[in-house]
């Protein structure tokens, strides 16, 4: 029995390859390199380098083995881009994801993995924020996703289908043992872009907005490792594997640290003085985002490693300092 891991070549998917790996599991990735890299995954994975919308070959896919289950993680992921070109995520994260859950339903595979995001809940009016908070996605992208759940929902009512869809918060850090990490050309995640100011591969950091209200002005997420996120996927897997319902979680710590925390830490971590402006907000950019996170804790026995800026800052650096090796050869 294997279990196809979608955009397992990208940031998250390649370390739930990884992980999948160490726990002694079949594993087939589906991947269009897109924004994925080949050389992030690990040898024994078996590769199909194609589209998650092409039915044909997932069609393939499932008669070429016994998939017992599918992790969705291929989709677009830059909001701003989203607001300029929502066909473009209806047509990735939506209508491709839609493909790929006939799919399975066509093959029998019962069991089906989710990433979802925090961006379904827009700008959240209580934080820390639940699953049953309204969900309000302030971009394309947000609404790509929900879009998603709410297919999810619907056939795993009308079908012998499960599901579990994790709600995502920052995700952030690599591999703690150096294997791969956030490997993104012009990625916007701040922990991302500030190691890489760190290293001078940028000349300054941005904070976009430091009159919210929060204690020192700048936006608050909650960060959560992206080991930690892998080792819930495969606890969700587990679960649905005990023949457990279908489930929608909030996947994130519930401690906010604010940008300027953020930036210390990396400053520490790194023991470089990079330098920081301070720019208007974003539009659509909301002051608090916080998980409460005592279904995920609850269902699935959770128990994060990580929780930890200073080891998420070292983690994401460490990869940084490797990326820049592996570029410059
Ligand atoms: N990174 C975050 O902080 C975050 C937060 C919330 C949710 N998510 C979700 O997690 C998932 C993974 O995000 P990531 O940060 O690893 O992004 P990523 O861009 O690194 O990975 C996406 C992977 O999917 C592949 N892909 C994209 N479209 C495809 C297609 N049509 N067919 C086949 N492969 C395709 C890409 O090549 C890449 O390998 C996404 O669905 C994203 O929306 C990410």
């Amino acid at each position: 029995m294997a279990v196809l891991v979608t955009g397992g070549a990208g940031y998250i998917g390649s370390h739930m390859c990884w992980l999948l790996e160490e726990a002694g599991e079949d594993l087939l990735v589906i991947d269009d390199f897109s924004t994925g890299f080949q050389w992030a995954l690990p040898d024994s994975a078996k590769v199909y380098e194609g589209d998650v919308g092409d039915q044909e070959l997932l069609a393939q896919i499932f008669k070429e083995n016994d998939v017992d289950a599918v992790i969705h993680f291929a989709g677009s992921i830059i909001v701003p881009e989203s607001v300029e070109n929502p066909l473009k995520y209806y047509l990735n994260n939506t209508a491709k994801s839609r493909s790929l859950i006939e799919a399975c339903v066509t093959a029998g595979v019962d069991k089906f993995i989710f990433s979802s995001t925090a961006a379904v809940y827009g700008d959240p009016e209580v934080v820390p924020v639940d699953e049953n908070a309204p969900l309000k996605p302030l971009s394309p992208y947000g609404t790509s996703k929900l879009m998603t759940e709410l297919m999810l929902s619907d056939v795993s009512n009308a079908h012998n289908f499960r599901y579990t869809a994790l709600r995502y918060f920052n995700v952030a850090g690599a591999d703690p043992k150096g294997r791969t990490g956030q490997s993104t050309k012009n990625a916007t995640h701040l922990i991302k872009v500030a190691c890489e100011a760190a290293l001078g591969k940028r000349g300054h950091l941005g904070i976009f907005g430091t009159d919210f209200d929060t204690p020192d002005g700048t936006g608050l997420r909650d960060y959560i490792h992206v080991w930690d996120l892998a080792s819930a996927h495969y606890l969700a897997l587990k679960r649905l594997r005990t023949g457990a319902g279908s489930i929608v979680m909030n996947a994130g710590y519930s401690d906010g640290y604010s940008v300027r925390q953020v930036i210390d830490a990396v400053k520490a971590v790194s023991g470089v003085d990079f330098e920081v402006r301070e720019e208007p907000r974003r539009a659509g950019d909301s002051p608090k985002v916080v998980a409460q996170n005592t279904r995920i804790l609850a269902e699935l026995d959770w128990k994060p490693e990580y929780n930890n800026l200073p080891k998420i800052v070292e983690h994401a650096l460490n990869w940084e300092k490797k990326l820049s090796l592996r570029n410059s050869l």
